[in-house]
């Protein structure tokens, strides 16, 4: 039997965040569905916001937090980030880790939308993300059991408490782990959508186990669309990220038109979803658009991830021009959470993209969310140590039905579904079309007793959250950041103004 102090299910930042907080004083094991390195963060290129200048405060920070949030943040929880972040960065920093400096020696500072003061710092150029968790594998090597292709099925709870999760491996075995606490770091749902930014594991499974597991979740409705991913053939072939809008990049149309001109006073440096919103209204009338990256000079030095991509997808940058579509990029909602990582179930905790704990509003802003893997990663560690162990109570055994012959619609089905009715425009009717046939699907691949395979399961819990997002953006009928519908085109504070919608199974099994 596998029985240990904390499971950790994912890992990508925030996962190892908190299991390097934890393994000098607990047994920890992280659980995760493909290979460590499957997950969102290492994928991340800007940096890692943080008022950690001279001429900078985090006071600063949480205004543009709170205004790209469209006023729906938790401010108070938005407050502990950036005020813990530049301590949590410097001790990270002090540990080993090495963020670009400039010959003086001094943090180089990256610009990105929405923030009025350079305050990315980065690594390996745009290799942040990969810098950093190559970083805490180190780290964390010797002392944490790290057990790939396991796809956490359902999470056990008994007498209300979180006591375990059932997991199956990639023959098929299906297995309970057993743990005083577990912590869920599953990142976001952005394969929900036909072009993502996201690596194709995030396919909502730890909002869906905690859904079915009766958790609560919140701000579902808010999908950030990322403005610029390489656009290839009809494909995506990566992101481009905002910092090269930061070092001067502007977004033109085939005719070398700024399409950013008069869209708003920051231009291409507006909050992501105004941008997102401007390029595919383009795209809608059938115009292609472009990153004129003309004035920044060694790109390929500055940005090697992006020219690495451009490489591969045969994008020529002695052009200049850089081809790019909004893609989904990252879930503002998710498990409804404390300013500490603590769920509506006791001893489920959530950390990352797959929580909410509000701070990023309607709208995240740029390169926080590396930022909050960081500080709720520890905060986390801090809540989880600060409790007493209890004596678990478990089920003897597990049921496990036959297999099924059902037939399952498709990812790309799915994503085509979720794009066109719950994407970056949605309508009351469109939302209300996508509930329908997902209710469908989930109640005839419900209605019967059988265990699902891996892949059947993904299918499942892409239809669960996507009908969860829409039935949450028809509930709100207002646009306020990231969420945009075309029949209320207006954010309405009064009736809507930091109200949050709240899904929360009745009967959980
Ligand atoms: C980017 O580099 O544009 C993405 C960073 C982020 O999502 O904050």
């Amino acid at each position: 039997m596998h029985e240990v102090d904390v499971i950790i299910v994912g890992s990508g930042l925030s996962a190892l965040i908190a299991a390097q907080s934890l393994c000098k004083h607990k047994k920890v094991m992280v659980l995760t569905k493909g290979h460590q390195t499957d997950n969102n963060s290492i994928l991340a290129q800007g940096g890692v916001a943080v008022a950690i200048s001279k001429n900078d405060h985090w006071l600063e920070h949480l205004r543009d937090t709170i205004e790209a949030g469209a006023y729906h943040c938790n401010e108070s929880v938005a407050k502990k980030l950036v005020q813990l972040g530049p301590l949590f960065i410097k001790k990270l920093i002090d540990s080993g880790m090495t963020f670009d400096r400039q010959s003086s020696g001094e943090l180089m500072l990256g610009q990105e939308g929405a923030h009025r003061k350079r305050r990315i710092i980065h690594a390996g150029g745009d290799a942040t993300g990969r810098e950093l968790m190559t970083f805490l594998q180190r780290l964390i090597m010797q002392d944490v059991h790290i057990v790939e292709h396991q796809t956490v099925q359902e999470l056990l709870i008994e007498n209300g408490r979180c006591v375990g999760v059932l997991s199956c491996d990639a023959q098929g075995k299906v297995m309970p782990f057993y743990a005083q606490h577990v912590i869920l770091a599953t990142g976001g749902c952005g394969d929900l959508y036909r072009y993502t930014s996201n690596s194709s594991v995030a396919t909502g499974d730890g909002l869906a186990a905690a859904y079915r597991a009766g958790a609560r979740l919140t701000d579902v409705e808010f999908i950030q669309f990322h403005p610029t991913l390489l656009h290839s053939g009809d494909k995506v072939a990566g992101l481009v990220s905002e910092a090269v809008r930061g070092e001067g990049a502007i977004l033109v149309n085939e005719r070398n038109e700024p399409i950013m001109e008069g869209v708003h006073l920051l231009k291409d440096l507006a909050p992501r979803d105004v941008v997102a919103r401007a390029i595919f209204e383009r795209i809608q009338h059938g115009e292609k658009v472009f990153l004129a990256i003309d004035d920044i000079n060694q790109f390929e030095q500055r940005f090697p991830t992006v020219t690495s991509l451009c490489e591969k997808a045969h994008v020529d940058l002695t052009m200049k021009r850089i081809p790019v579509v909004p893609g989904a990029h990252f879930l503002m909602g998710g498990i409804e959470v404390n300013e500490n990582g603590e769920t509506s179930i006791p001893r489920l905790y959530a950390i990352g993209e797959v929580a909410c704990t509000g701070v990023h509003g309607a709208n995240r802003l740029a390169s926080n969310s590396l930022l909050e893997c960081i500080v709720f990663g520890q905060l986390v560690a801090e809540a989880v140590l600060s409790k007493q162990d209890y004596a678990q109570t478990r089920r003897a055994t597990y049921e496990f039905n036959a297999s099924c012959s059902l037939s399952f619609p498709t990812k790309s089905m799915i994503q085509q579904q979720m794009t066109k009715k719950a994407g970056i425009i949605r309508t009351e009717e469109t939302l209300k079309q996508l509930i329908e046939q997902f209710g469908e699907e989930l109640d005839r691949l419900s209605s019967h007793a059988f265990s699902y395979t891996n892949e059947q399961l993904t299918i499942v819990n892409m239809l669960t959250v996507g009908k969860l997002i829409g039935e949450a953006a028809l509930e709100r009928k207002e646009s306020r950041g990231a969420h945009f519908r075309l029949d209320y085109p207006f954010q309405c504070n009064e009736q809507w103004g930091y109200k949050r919608i709240i899904k929360q199974i009745q009967n959980p099994k």
